[in-house]
């Protein structure tokens, strides 16, 4: 079972690209295509808010253009940059099932795993919300999945990730949803966008874990503080069940050229037939592979 999450897609209309200088409509072109080319193929794609950059109608219909070349299964989420109205407008059709009163949070299983997706955002606003209304509703989800094991999915990461111009307001809003997670052990990992860096943090007594963006990334600077992006690679992440957790994997979208075999296959079937019977694997596999 593989959940795929991308993440602050940040799609503006054909042709114009984002602070006049990335084109986000290449990015997520090529982050499509990356995801139809997985093999194996992950069962959903998550895709945790900034879907589009200014929150209109046309964007959202651009969006819903290029995700239909998508074969995989999708599930959009809003972020601070996006606009429920807009969202509705566009995309109100396809996925009626996914509104939950005013609010765009659903929940969806996965084989053995319960997503739940959650909707901080705060329209107008940068900063999340997280009201009582949500935080009801979020109750009646985790005591509706049982035991069963919960990913749970929300736009802003609820711990302060160190960029205070992404951080905003804190984390006084977060204050609830820490307590309710942290009561309930089956929450396996908290999915988050907005920061467009790859960070994690233990929280509630879990795993919290911010994607990087499908297009730009920001500024690692812990120093000076200063509000900017930079163009590091993008990054899909795909969350593998083993049986027992859940292992998540940070694939960046850069053209690294072909992979290279380290060990040819026939070698390489001896040497798991060997691990497999003494539990060890030979340093220098050239001198030990002849004798095994
Ligand atoms: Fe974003």
């Amino acid at each position: 079972m593989i959940l795929a999450q991308i993440t602050d897609l940040h799609l503006t209309e054909p042709g114009r690209p984002v602070y006049g200088r990335y084109d986000t409509e290449a990015a997520v072109t090529a982050c499509i295509r990356a995801l139809n080319r997985l093999q194996p193929r992950p069962d959903a794609v998550l895709i945790t808010g900034d879907l589009v950059h200014d929150g209109t109608p046309a964007q959202y219909r651009n969006l819903l253009r290029l995700l239909d070349e998508l074969e995989i299964p999708w599930y959009p989420m809003v972020g601070n940059h996006d606009s429920r109205p807009a969202f509705r407008e566009v995309l109100g059709d396809r996925f009626a099932d996914l509104w939950e009163g005013e609010f765009i949070q659903f929940t969806f299983d996965l084989g053995p795993l319960r997503v739940i997706a959650l909707d901080t955002l705060d329209e107008g606003f940068h900063t999340p919300a997280f009201c009582d209304q949500r935080l009801s509703w979020l109750k009646a989800e985790l005591a509706g999945a049982g035991d069963r094991p919960v990913i749970l999915a929300l736009h802003q990461p609820p711990f302060a990730t160190g960029l205070d111009w992404l951080d905003g307001g804190g984390t006084g809003w977060a204050e609830g949803l820490r307590a309710l997670v942290a009561a309930h052990d089956n929450v396996r990992i908290v999915l988050c966008g907005h920061v467009h860096r790859s960070i994690d943090r233990l929280w509630a007594g879990t795993l919290a874990s911010v994607c990087p963006s499908t297009c730009y990334q920001a500024w690692l600077d812990l120093e000076h503080q200063r509000a900017g992006f930079v163009m590091e690679p993008p990054a899909i992440r795909l969350l593998v069940w083993d049986g027992e957790e859940i292992v998540s994997h940070l694939q960046p979208l850069v053209e690294a050229g072909p992979a290279w075999e380290a060990i040819a296959p026939d070698v390489l079937k001896r040497l798991m037939d060997h691990v497999a019977r003494t539990g060890v694997l030979p340093k220098d596999i050239n001198s030990r592979e002849r004798g095994l």
